[in-house]
């Protein structure tokens, strides 16, 4: 799709900048533009950033210096470049903008790194997170490994891109041949029933993957490399921008009994298994639990 293709050209010119518009291409080529500058800051600080870490919800949920530093940096950008929007970070909440409301306004969702424990570690599994809503609707996400550098792309409506190339999801049909991804929250109570849900799934599936970021995860659906991902508990700046990109790429990107994807389920599965994958996460109670 063209107007996707011509992302890479707008931000190689440095002309990102996308004024107060709430057009969709003009935003993802700015939301490409500030995550590849924020996938820069967190890998140049990583060596400093792994001394000062602290953590949030449980003694396993870490922020580093790079996490606050990477939402800082795109909240300045945002509010130099686009004082009326709106953000969602993952480490500094909700900060609104200027524009009083109304149609066409607009909020960024930023996870400013997903798979921090990866980043901690030095596992090439972390990226930064970052999609736009436009009237409470998100209309376009990038999701940027800060490792090697691949980087995936979508704008609702009109497909979804790894490099500037077009990815679909798998065509598998069958549970049992599908390689499936999921996460754990962090809290130790929620993670012994998430293991027992997978002690349920295991036996009926290919294999699991548990690579350690929700937004990798849904771009690696989206691209085939695994065949679908399901997780309980993510924050919307996990999944918004990775969530666009996997619907894009023609999955089905589902909470639980047809609702829209949020705290209590996230799954996102080709046509072919998604019922299959749904009935059997039902069944086992997959989004109950702490
Ligand atoms: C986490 C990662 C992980 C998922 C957790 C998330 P963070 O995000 O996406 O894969 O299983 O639920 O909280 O803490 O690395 O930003
Ligand atoms: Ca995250």
């Amino acid at each position: 799709m063209a107007v996707q293709g011509e992302v890479t050209g707008v931000v190689a010119t440095g002309s990102g900048r996308a004024g107060g518009s709430a057009e969709p291409a003009g935003l993802l080529a700015l939301a490409v533009r500030l995550a590849r500058e924020a996938a820069g800051v967190a890998s140049a600080m990583r060596s400093a950033a792994i001394t000062d870490i602290a953590t949030k919800t449980t003694r396993t949920d870490v922020v580093t210096a790079a996490d606050v530093a990477v939402e800082r940096y795109v909240g300045a950008a945002l509010r130099r470049l686009r004082p009326g929007d709106s953000l969602l970070g993952e480490e500094a909440g909700e900060r609104a903008g200027t524009r009083a409301g109304g149609a066409g306004t607009v909020r960024w969702i930023l996870d400013p790194i997903d798979g921090t424990v990866n980043y901690l570690y030095g596992l090439p599994q972390w990226a930064v997170s970052l999609a736009v809503e436009v009237d409470g609707q998100v209309v376009a996400g990038v999701v940027r490994n800060g490792v090697t550098g691949q980087e995936w792309t979508a704008l609702r409506g009109h497909g979804a891109y790894h490099r500037g190339r077009p990815v679909r999801g798998s065509g598998v049909t069958e549970l049992g041949q599908a390689l499936v991804a999921t996460g754990f929250g962090y809290a130790p109570d929620r993670r012994a029933y998430q293991a027992r849900v997978l002690a349920g799934l295991l036996p009926a599936v290919r294999d699991i993957r548990r690579l350690g970021s929700a937004a990798l995860d849904l771009c690696l659906a989206a691209q085939g490399r695994v065949d679908a991902y399901f997780e309980k508990g993510l924050n919307l700046w996990d999944h918004a921008a990775g969530a666009l990109v996997a619907a894009e790429a023609g999955l089905r990107v589902t909470g639980l009994a047809g609702a829209a994807p949020g705290p209590e389920l996230v799954l996102a599965a080709p046509a072919g298994i998604h019922r299959q994958l749904h009935d059997l996460l039902v069944a086992l109670e997959a989004a109950g639990g702490p």
